[in-house]
């Protein structure tokens, strides 16, 4: 069983995003109170440009940028963003909106410390567009998964899930703004959690304590 042990208060979390940051932002503003346990040590991006960046640039956080095409292979920008990673030296990695596989090398270094929210209800609907895949499915509960990344797309032991109601109206947009709004509660209240209590992985099964500590 691997095991991510108490980690330091606050718990240092490098997050990686691509595109406008909601989840990412609410983390930060999580992270206003000293109580909930994390720091934010910085926010690498595959992609200049993005609402995200600027958000994490508003909160005064170190930021980078890795795009693969900069690099010549694909391990190549994941050796790369292992290493940039690491220099940030966090205890938990939180992939928000990032829409990038991490390779070998990440995982090398970063596995089961390497949290990834999805937005659908897995092991239903894995890859770029669940919330479409959703609705083209006619299914009528959907929602977010938050888990801990491992080689496959959106495959990992799961942390938590969040159910939302699919409407008869609902576009793929006024699906997925509902999915994200329950997604970005659940995405802090769980990083609080481990942040704050560690957890274990055994098998496929996440396993946080049975009495967690109160947010410090
Ligand atoms: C989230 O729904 C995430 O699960 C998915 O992309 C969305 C990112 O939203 N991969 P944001 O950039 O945090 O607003």
């Amino acid at each position: 069983m691997g095991a991510v042990p108490p980690l330091p208060d606050p718990t240092p979390v490098v997050v990686l995003v691509s595109g406008s940051g909601t989840n990412l932002q609410a983390l930060l503003d999580a992270t206003a109170d000293p109580a909930y346990g994390v720091q934010v040590v910085a926010v690498g991006a595959d992609r200049d440009g993005t609402p995200a960046l600027d958000r994490a640039e508003r909160a005064g956080i170190a930021t980078f940028v890795l795009r693969v095409g900069d690099f010549p292979t694909r391990a190549a920008w994941d050796e790369a963003l292992t290493e940039r990673v690491a220099a940030a030296s966090p205890a938990l990695v939180v992939l928000a909106g990032f829409m990038k596989l991490t390779g070998p090398a990440f995982l090398a270094r970063f596995g089961g410390r390497t949290l990834n929210s999805h937005p659908a209800l897995s092991p239903s609907f894995p890859g770029m567009h669940a919330p479409r895949d959703a609705l083209a499915h006619g299914v009528k509960i959907t929602g977010a998964t938050l888990f801990v990344v491992d080689a496959g797309v959106d495959t990992g032991p799961i942390v938590a899930q969040v159910a939302v109601p699919v409407r008869d109206d609902d576009s793929v947009d006024s699906l997925h703004d509902r999915i994200k709004s329950s997604e970005r509660g659940m995405l802090v209240e769980w990083v609080g959690r481990l942040a704050r209590d560690g957890h274990s992985i055994d098998g496929r099964r996440v396993v946080t304590p049975a009495q967690p500590k109160e947010a410090r």
